[in-house]
């Protein structure tokens, strides 16, 4: 019998659950993907705030959506998740594992016992102290992860596993050709923004901005005394235009270029710092996505400020969509699909 398994993204303001079966195939499928709103406040930066009130979304998507499986694998990729490039002597991967708290002590910013930490490798190479393993630490603050955990439980799931985010975007963003030679792939949220650099779909280097889609909207709100949902509709409908906007429209453009400028900045200069610790380095794109990336304009604003080519990937990737697939919400929510299904496709069991 098939396995399948559901890849959950505790959003800002709406949970998104994707079910694949056989995640491990080469060409797996889709079967359910289902979004839900939760109440305003009740998941801050994607950390359970209202426990009851998650959980009872959760069972309500569940319901609605026709799950099969309560196998879920849970996102984390929020500013309490560390993510840094660390060198370590070579030994087995088990081992680098087990002796990471004692390596990275000084790296956080909490007690090695509050955090869970986990080490990706990416290159091998040998320096003056021996062989050496070049990998990404990933520590993320224990707290806010098992509340997570206790809430889909309490919801009657299963969590199997826990996964970065940008990783699980890497997999259902970067296959074939869009993952080919060196590629950054920027995933703008509503309050996160991640940063991923990847060479042939691999991850290389990760970085988590503290940036999204609500700066752009709390900025305007401020300038402008609109109301967020004014603030929201402002922002989509003018995005960066330049020609043609009305004088008085003037405070909101320049409010949302200043805005999305910060972003830009980061951007280049996050990718300035890859090329200059890789000197070999070239990249070849950078791949959009995330609801702050439907941001008109943006695409092209960030290939000016880059030199770089930009595109929007299809968050179905390589995947089969099974006719189960609510084809509707899919098309409606097509930008909300890649990180839950990149989360279940990150499994193998
Ligand atoms: N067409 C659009 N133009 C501009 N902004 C948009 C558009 N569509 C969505 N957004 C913005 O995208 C943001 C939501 O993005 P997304 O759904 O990826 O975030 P999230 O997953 O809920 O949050 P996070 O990942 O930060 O926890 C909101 O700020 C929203 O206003
Ligand atoms: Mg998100």
């Amino acid at each position: 019998m098939a396995t399948s398994i559901v890849g959950l993204d505790i959003g800002n303001g709406v949970i998104r659950a994707a079910e694949i079966s056989d995640p491990g195939k080469s060409k797996p499928t889709l079967i359910r993907y289902h979004s839900m709103s939760v109440a305003p406040g009740s998941v801050h930066r994607g950390e359970i705030i209202d426990h009851g009130s998650v959980t009872a979304a959760l069972k309500q998507l569940w319901s609605t959506g026709g799950f099969k499986s309560k196998r879920v694998v849970l996102g984390v990729g929020n500013q309490r998740v560390l993510v840094r490039d660390v060198s370590v002597p070579k030994m087995p991967l088990m081992q680098i594992r087990e002796s990471l708290p004692f390596q990275v002590q000084d790296l956080l910013p909490v007690p090695v016992a509050d955090a869970l930490l986990d080490f990706y490798p990416v290159s091998a190479g040998t320096t003056d102290v021996g062989e050496m393993i070049n990998g990404l630490l990933i520590a993320a603050v224990k707290d806010p992860v098992l509340k997570n955990v206790e809430a889909v439980q309490a919801a009657g799931l299963d969590p199997v596993e826990v996964d970065l985010i940008p990783f699980a975007l890497a997999r259902s963003l970067l296959e074939g050709a869009n993952g080919a030679g060196t590629v950054a792939l920027l995933h703008i949220g509503a309050v996160t923004t991640s940063l991923l650099v990847a060479v042939d779909g691999a991850p290389q280097f990760v970085r988590i901005l503290q940036y999204g889609g609500e700066d752009v909207t709390s900025a305007l709100i401020k300038k402008l005394g609109v109301t967020a949902e004014q603030a929201d509709q402002i922002k989509r409908g003018l995005g960066l235009a330049i020609e043609g906007v009305a004088p008085e429209w003037r405070p909101a453009v320049e409010t949302i270029a200043a805005s999305t400028g910060d972003l830009l900045d980061s951007v280049r200069n996050t990718l300035s710092f890859y090329v200059n610790t890789h000197p070999d380095a070239a990249f070849e794109r950078i791949l959009i996505s995330g609801g702050g990336a439907q941001l008109p304009g943006l695409g092209q604003a960030l290939a000016e400020a880059t030199r770089l080519p930009v595109g929007l990937p299809d968050p179905r990737g390589n995947m089969t969509v099974a006719k189960s697939v609510d084809q509707a919400r899919m098309q409606s929510d097509a930008a909300g699909l890649a990180v839950a299904a990149g989360l279940a496709l990150g499994n193998k069991s």
